[in-house]
Formats: C-alpha cells, sequence, structure tokens
C-alpha cells in the first residue's frame, strides 16, 4: 500500500480532499497569520515562567556522546541549533542516562560528576546561539530542561549491538526479541535507582537546567513500569503501584533539589508491539488484543482500535492526576515506542532499518498524537501540554500547528526530525518568511537508521553537513537494499 507524498498535495483543497478522502478527521489553517499575529507567537506564563512562543524542540539523541557521556562536537552542533531554531521552549534536549547501566548506547550522554561541566557548557552553547542570533536578553523568555532516563529493557550501555536489558517486568512479546534473555529490576534496585535519579537533577540544577523532565515514555523504563502489571510487589499492578517509581523521583527529587521545576514526558497511549510481515514487509500487531483483555497483560494505554483511544487514554488521565496533585504542570505528551511501534511514535514514510512498511496512511498516526493531546488538554486545562509528532506534515506542519494552539488543543507544538533538516523553521514561520521547501524532513528515517547500525545520528539526506560524511553512503546503502527488499515482497 503507498500513499501520496505529502509534498504532492500542494495546495490547501488537495491536503482537504486526501484527508477527507482517508477518513483522518486532522483540521488546519487555510492561511498562515502574518508576523507578530500569529498564535504560535503568543508567549505563556506559567506561575513566575514566561516563554516566549509556542514552539519546542523534542529532546533527541545523536549517538554521539563520548565513551565517558560527554557530548562532542557534533552534540554541540545539534544543540546550537536548536538554540538559533527561535523556539523557546527546549525540552530536555537528549536523554540523559542517570548512571552507566541505563544508557540506550555506548555514545548516550551521562550526567555524573566527570561530565556536569561539559553538560553545563552544552545548555551555555545553546544559549549563546539563541543570543547571537535573537539579540543579547533573548534568553530571558528561554525554558531550558534535561531529559534524565534509564532505558531499562532498551539499555545498551557497553556496545551498540549487544542488549543488556533490565526491564521493568517480563513482556511475553517483548521479551522474545531478546535471544540473551531479560532480567528485571527487583524491588531494591528500583528503590535505590531513585536516588540516581536526585542526584542527576541536582547536577542538572547545578549545570543551569531550568526543570529535568523524569521520561516516561517509548519503552524505556519509566514508561514500561507504567504499564508493569503483571509485576507482583510495590511497583507493579494496580495503577497506584505501576506509578510509585515516577512518584517516589519526584518527591524525592523535590525534598532535595530546591529551584528546579519538573515535568513528564509521557508515553499516552501505546498498541501492541508491532512487527515485520513476511509477504509484503508492513507492519502488523504481533498479537490480537481488545483494549478490554490488554488488562491482563503488560502495558500502558494499550489502544487497539481509534474509537478506543478515549478509553485507553483513561490510564495517561491516572497519571496526569496523580501529578496534578504533586504540583507538575509540565507535560510532553508522546505515544508508543520506536523499538516496537515506530509508526505510532514517529510517523514515517519510510520505514527505519528495522521498522516495517507504513501500516497505514502517516497522517492517521500524526493525528492520532494530535487527538491523544487534544482530550489530555480538555481534562488538564491547568497543564500546559506539549505535542508531539507533528514532523510528517512537512509543509502543512505550521498551518496545523496555528489551528491547534488558536483551538487550545496543545500549549506547544514540539518539533523533532523537522529541526534535524531546517534548523530555522520556527523563526521562518514566526517571521512570515518564505519557507524552503527543499529543507522539509520527508521522513526517511535515516537519523533513525544510522543508531541501528552504531553510527551516529543526522539528518544525512538533507543536512550537508551530515551528507559528507562517511556514515550518509552506509545509511544510504542500508535504505536502499531495505526497500528493494520490501519492494521485492510487494511483487
Ligand atoms: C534521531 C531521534 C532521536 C530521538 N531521541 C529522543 C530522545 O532522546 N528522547 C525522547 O523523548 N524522544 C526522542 N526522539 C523522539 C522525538 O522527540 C519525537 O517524539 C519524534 O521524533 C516524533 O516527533 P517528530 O514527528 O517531530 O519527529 C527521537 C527521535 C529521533 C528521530
Ligand atoms: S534523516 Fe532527515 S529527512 Fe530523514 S527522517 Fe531524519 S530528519 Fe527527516
Amino acid at each position: 500500500m503507498t500513499y501520496p507524498r505529502v509534498a504532492s498535495l500542494k495546495t490547501a483543497a488537495a491536503f482537504r480532499a486526501h484527508l477527507d478522502r482517508s477518513g483522518i478527521p486532522l483540521a488546519f489553517d487555510d492561511e498562515l497569520a502574518p508576523a507578530g499575529r500569529s498564535p504560535l507567537a503568543q508567549p505563556i506564563e506559567v506561575d513566575d515562567v514566561r516563554v516566549g512562543n509556542r514552539f519546542c524542540i523534542l529532546p533527541m539523541e545523536g549517538w554521539d556522546g563520548t565513551r565517558d557521556g560527554e557530548p562532542s562536537d557534533l552534540t554541540r552542533r545539534r544543540w546550537k541549533h536548536f538554540g538559533i531554531s527561535g523556539a523557546k521552549l527546549m525540552w530536555g534536549g537528549e536523554a540523559v542516562a542517570v548512571r552507566h547501566d541505563g544508557r540506550a548506547n555506548p555514545h548516550q550522554l551521562m550526567m555524573s560528576a566527570r561530565t556536569e561541566r561539559s553538560i553545563a557548557a552544552l545548555r551555555e552553547d545553546l544559549v549563546a546561539a539563541h543570543r547571537d542570533r535573537f539579540g543579547a536578553n533573548a534568553d530571558a523568555d528561554l525554558y531550558i530542561g534535561l531529559q534524565l532516563t534509564h532505558s531499562g529493557r532498551y539499555a545498551r550501555p557497553d556496545v551498540h549491538d549487544r542488549p543488556a536489558p533490565i526491564a521493568a517486568c517480563a513482556n511475553p512479546i517483548l521479551d522474545r526479541r531478546f535471544p540473551g534473555g531479560v532480567r528485571v529490576f527487583d524491588d531494591a534496585e528500583l528503590d535505590a535507582l531513585v536516588e540516581d535519579f536526585v542526584a542527576a537533577a541536582r547536577r542538572a540544577r547545578e549545570a543551569g537546567f531550568s526543570f529535568v523532565d523524569v521520561k516516561a515514555c517509548h519503552g524505556y523504563l519509566g514508561h514500561e513500569l507504567l504499564g508493569a502489571r503483571t509485576r507482583g510487589g510495590p511497583y507493579g499492578g494496580p495503577l497506584e503501584n505501576r506509578t510509585r517509581f515516577m512518584r517516589r523521583v519526584i518527591e524525592a527529587i523535590r525534598a532535595s533539589v530546591s529551584g528546579l521545576e519538573i515535568a513528564v514526558r509521557l508515553s499516552v497511549f501505546d498498541t501492541i508491539p508491532y512487527r515485520k510481515r513476511a509477504a509484503d514487509h508492513v507492519g502488523v500487531p504481533e498479537a490480537q488484543v481488545s483494549t478490554l483483555n490488554s488488562q491482563l497483560s503488560p502495558g500502558f494505554g494499550v489502544v487497539a482500535a481509534d474509537e478506543e483511544l478515549d478509553a485507553a487514554l483513561d490510564e495517561a488521565r491516572g497519571v496526569l492526576r496523580m501529578l496534578e496533585r504533586l504540583g507538575v504542570k509540565w507535560i510532553c505528551v508522546t505515544a508508543g515506542s520506536p523499538y516496537y511501534n515506530p509508526h505510532v511514535q514517529r510517523p514515517a514514510m519510510f520505514p527505519p532499518l528495522d521498522g516495517y512498511e507504513p501500516p497505514e496512511d502517516p497522517l492517521r498516526g500524526v493525528w492520532r498524537q494530535i487527538q491523544a493531546t487534544a482530550i489530555l488538554k480538555r481534562a488538564f486545562p491547568h497543564m500546559v501540554l506539549v505535542g508531539s509528532a507533528y514532523s510528517y506534515l512537512q509543509e502543512w506542519l505550521p498551518h496545523v500547528a496555528q489551528r491547534n494552539v488558536r483551538e487550545g488543543l496543545c500549549d506547544f507544538v514540539g518539533l523533532g526530525r523537522i529541526v534535524l533538516s531546517y534548523p530555522d523553521l520556527p523563526v521562518d514561520v514566526l517571521r512570515g518568511a518564505p519557507l524552503r521547501r527543499g529543507s522539509f524532513c520527508r521522513t526517511f528515517s535515516d537519523c533513525t537508521t544510522g543508531p541501528r547500525l552504531g553510527l551516529v545520528s543526522g539528518c544525512f539526506p538533507l543536512d550537508r553537513f551530515y551528507s559528507a560524511r562517511p556514515e550518509a553512503i552506509t545509511v544510504r546503502d542500508a535504505r536502499t537494499e531495505a526497500r528493494s527488499a520490501s519492494l521485492a515482497g510487494e511483487r
């Protein structure tokens, strides 16, 4: 099954006709507001925090830190690009492990006594780039956090292709994907891990970050624990127990690190893991399950059909209620995992190396995350909600973004892959400048394939700096080979 490329839907009428034909209820503004009058240019004030506009840069790792967990020149380049983007909310920069066994790859940043200063300098590089471009006081309404994580099931701290999973609970489908076996965190280890999050949060504050994101998304530990229904003891079973780790981390940071805001990036819904169908390489769910019988297996907010999305969000509502009680207001909404349902997490036309051909029009995946964010925003009007998964919209991204913020469906529009290919998209939109068609991310997924091959991540096809690197050829060859195999399957 192929879907029309977004770039071919050149007018609002053509884009709308395609959405109508496909039954995707995604709304957008036909015209972009002139400079200064865009809803996206409105500042937001929350307690004593002022953020200058409604664009947010989502966290994105580059698999390019040193073995010790310090940033490299490539990391610094990416963060400077975040700084020049014009967006005023920096959601975490990238996932930073709180300790070595929690690294998702041997080149992930890690917060430690050794790395604290270089991570502080990384933040300063971003601020300096922002000031250089937008003026000496431009950072007064720039809000910068650091994402803290333990990679859990997806830890690979020592060798890129040697998983060293420490999961939240057994998972009959996912465990099969780890032939070397899966160890499960015991209760005492989780108790101790809370202290590692606190230590990393303290260092983040010392490094100048205004908030930390206690990451709970994408299949990593904080997320998998939320779905640990089949686990016994204090961290498993009922939602009250499954949220215990998150609660303890937040309370412990509050108790011992002052002057630091806490935020949470949450995969608010999920699906059964997908796999590639042998015949045509299209993604299919690995088991049939309905939202109701998913109550008996691991998973958080598992949805089987779009009609059940609202019901599947019950669990996310439970977590947000708890966070609201704890005084956490800043939430970044995302979904699924790049490892077992990439079409849900980052809708794309072309799959990454370990992915599959899209089982649906990627625009449906974009809509699903927008819809989930809108449902939650309506239920939690006093929380600040950032939406994700807009990159696939390409030329229509600003139109959908403007409408969503104007209608209050989200407070911020989060930008992921598009910032790798077109870092100054936000400033171009805010200034009403012509948009550079050649810079739009076309979702080739090379930035995900690179790391799957143990290479650095970057926009190999569109960012000339990366196109010129030797990794670009390896990544392109891997994509071409995978594509030919899929096409052969289709024939
Ligand atoms: C190369 C790459 C690295 C990513 N790293 C992270 C990460 O460190 N933390 C995180 O929460 N999400 C990460 N993501 C997910 C993005 O933040 C975002 O949710 C996703 O790409 C969908 O948004 P988009 O459509 O704008 O790309 C990453 C995505 C990509 C493509
Ligand atoms: S490699 Fe570039 S074009 Fe491809 S998905 Fe990543 S950012 Fe987009």
